[in-house]
């Protein structure tokens, strides 16, 4: 079965640059291309929820010029492609902390949310400013404050209690998360949501990412065998 959730960690921008003689901005204005290609490939092959890693909370101690150059490209990216993703009936997403952001990008992101709210053939989420231990903490602490005013009993918390609390409150589990590049860590990434999601390790770096390597990595995913904590349906006897 295909998965309902692609989330990527889109790695080796940098990398992909130097091998070619060019400065890292170039390398992550062509990640902005191999973006815009998932993005159309995902919808076409029916994927219901696509998230992608595209800033993270550490990504803060970068370079200023690097960081700065980052900053644009989202600006850019929602500038320019927000129009055709909500046409193409995408509802965008936003997960990650808004604290500290400069207020035009704030403002960006909540008209790209607004403005394709109502939508319901796809879902881009974006994780901008996110870091995963941050989002749990800030979870913890809503928990925390509601159990001290009285609203919530401890004791009697769930999972779904505390997941309500996550920014991706109302999403379902990432299925497959796919890192290009051959680094094999999450790096902060959906840490509580990735609790069965399967791997998939690619070579190749972000910019040479496509609708093949998708496909690929979704012939990957369909190959597992996902049990969940449980055993194979045909073992039990
Ligand atoms: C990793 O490459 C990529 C990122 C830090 C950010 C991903 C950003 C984009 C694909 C473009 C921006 C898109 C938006 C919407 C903001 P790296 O720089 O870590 O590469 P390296 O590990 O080879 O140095």
């Amino acid at each position: 079965m295909k998965p309902a959730h692609i989330a990527i960690i889109m790695d080796g921008n940098g990398r992909w640059a130097r091998a070619r003689g060019l400065p890292r901005s170039a390398g992550h204005r062509a990640g902005v291309e191999a973006l815009r290609r998932t993005v159309r490939a995902a919808g076409e092959t029916g994927i219901r929820w696509l998230t992608i890693y595209a800033f993270s909370s550490e990504n803060w101690s970068r370079p200023k010029s690097e960081v700065s150059d980052l900053m644009g490209l989202l600006r850019l990216f929602i500038r320019r492609d927000l129009a055709e993703l909500h046409q193409n009936g995408v509802r965008v997403r936003i997960v990650g902390s808004r604290e500290g952001l400069e207020p035009d990008i704030a403002a960006l992101l909540v008209e790209a949310e607004s403005l394709t709210a109502g939508n319901t053939n796809m879902n881009l989420v974006v994780a901008f400013n996110y870091g995963s231990r941050d989002e749990i903490l800030r979870a913890a602490r809503a928990v925390a404050m509601e159990a001290k005013a009285g609203r919530l009993d401890p004791e009697k918390m769930t999972m779904e209690d505390f997941a309500a609390r996550l920014d991706t409150v109302g999403m379902p589990d990432p299925d497959l998360i796919i890192r290009t590049s051959g680094e094999q860590r999450l790096s902060n990434f959906l840490l509580w949501q990735a609790a069965y999601a399967e791997f998939v390790f690619l070579p190749c770096h972000w910019p040479e990412f496509g609708p093949s390597e998708l496909a690929a990595a979704i012939r990957l995913f369909e190959e597992r065998d996902r049990r969940f904590g449980s055993i194979a349906q045909e073992a039990v006897s």
